[in-house]
């Protein structure tokens, strides 16, 4: 048996797939989730991709509710934590930075001295390369971070400061910050993907939702910037390859927790990786390539840059690389996503998605959209 996880925001898009996974590879897998931009719609989703119900509990709960999440630690005995359960809106959070502050660092921290209080300390946390702010690319996991223009932003790299200071007073934590890049894509089996409320604020799910018509055409911000076509560049890598990391990271920590025993040594650890592919796409050719996998044109009108854009940020990988061997991901992993693949599979499941047959709620679903159960998009 791999162990018991608990998966705060496992209803969420890339927690959804992270849950995938882990039931695949044999873990227990208990999900706590408010459900404030997702829906329990998922656990069924999940259940039918991995036949396995059974192995996943859920747990409808606000990880400020400090008594439910005290009791849930209480009653189970966790081998570690995932922790994705975060508000994610860049523009709300500048509406509303206290929203965030208190959601995402006020959970986090609940969650933190629950954790200490129960001696799980175990945690793989789920950050952004926004806290490398106007960084220059390549991004390694040394580039200085700071200058976050947004309370989103901002939270991130305070709960990465926060753990490096429980870390830091308890050397037994063993904690992995995961900075993604710009996870995009969906499950090959079509049932689960990025569908936020709303009008999306990111370019692939904004783009799908032209393609299938529900947008009538994306306004490309920006083309003015110093890059090959003017438009800005960021590292797309596949939701799957994501979730894979997370894995590899539990997988990862055990490892050295054995090998630091063995040898007698400090059991405790921190490290930071970057999950990006390493290379960077441009607005447009991200838009080609959703053109060719699709087999449609994509309306769109250049506008003015968005404001707090960065013209370029792409991940330095060397370190996931090495640790690759470790292994931290398999060998290829984090790479072999090359844009046509994910846009294909990304595509399909926006059609899957609009297809009139069997209604059901995605992911992040307001129950609007219709998919057709089963539909493989590879
Ligand atoms: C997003 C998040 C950021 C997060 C990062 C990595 C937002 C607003 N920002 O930023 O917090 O850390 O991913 O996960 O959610 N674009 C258009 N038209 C659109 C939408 C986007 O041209 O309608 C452009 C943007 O200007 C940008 C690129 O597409 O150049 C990607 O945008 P987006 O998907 O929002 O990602 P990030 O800007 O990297």
């Amino acid at each position: 048996m791999a162990g018991h996880v608990l998966v705060t925001g496992g209803t969420g898009y890339i927690g959804s797939h992270t849950v995938v996974l882990l039931v695949e590879a044999g873990y227990r897998v208990t999900i706590v989730d408010s459900l404030c931009n997702s829906s329990a719609g998922a656990l069924s989703r999940i259940a039918a991709i991995t036949g396995k119900p059974d192995a996943v509990t859920f747990v409808q709960l606000d990880l400020r509710d400090r008594a439910g999440v005290t009791a849930l630690f209480a009653a189970t005995p966790f081998d570690g934590v995932i922790h994705f359960a975060a508000l994610k809106a860049v523009g709300e959070s500048r509406a509303k930075p206290l929203l965030y502050y208190d959601n995402n660092l006020g959970g986090t921290l609940v969650l933190l001295q629950a954790m200490a209080d129960a001696g799980c300390k175990t945690l793989v946390f789920s950050s952004s390369c926004t806290v490398y702010g106007d960084g220059v690319p390549p991004l390694s996991e040394d580039s200085p971070t700071g200058l976050t223009t947004n309370a989103y932003a901002s939270s991130k790299l305070i709960t990465e400061q926060m753990l490096a200071d429980v870390c830091r007073c308890d050397p037994t934590w063993r904690v992995c910050i995961l900075r993604y890049f710009n996870p995009v894509g969906a499950h090959p089996s079509g049932l689960i993907g990025e569908d936020p409320r709303g009008v999306p604020n990111c370019l692939m799910p904004y783009v799908l939702q032209v393609l299938v018509g529900r947008l009538e055409k994306l306004t490309v911000f920006g083309k003015d910037y110093a890059t090959r076509d003017g438009t800005a560049i960021r590292d797309y890598i596949h939701v799957v390859d994501v979730a894979r990391g997370h894995l590899d990271a539990l997988a990862w920590m055990r490892k050295q927790l054995e090998a630091a025993k063995a040898a007698g040594g400090a059991t405790g650890l921190l490290e930071y990786f970057n999950f990006g592919t390493g290379t960077g796409s441009t607005v447009l050719e991200l838009v080609a390539a959703l053109e060719k996998a699709s087999g449609k044109k994509v309306p769109m009108v250049i506008g003015p840059a968005r404001a707090g854009d960065v013209p370029a940020a792409y991940a330095n990988i060397e370190k996931v690389r090495r640790a690759s061997a470790a292994p931290l991901t398999h060998s290829g992993e984090l790479t072999h996503t090359h844009t046509t693949v994910f846009c294909r599979r990304a595509a399909c499941w926006a059609g899957a998605r609009s297809t009139p047959s069997t209604t059901a709620r995605g992911t992040h679903g307001t129950g609007r959209a219709k998919t057709r159960a089963g539909t493989r998009c590879r």
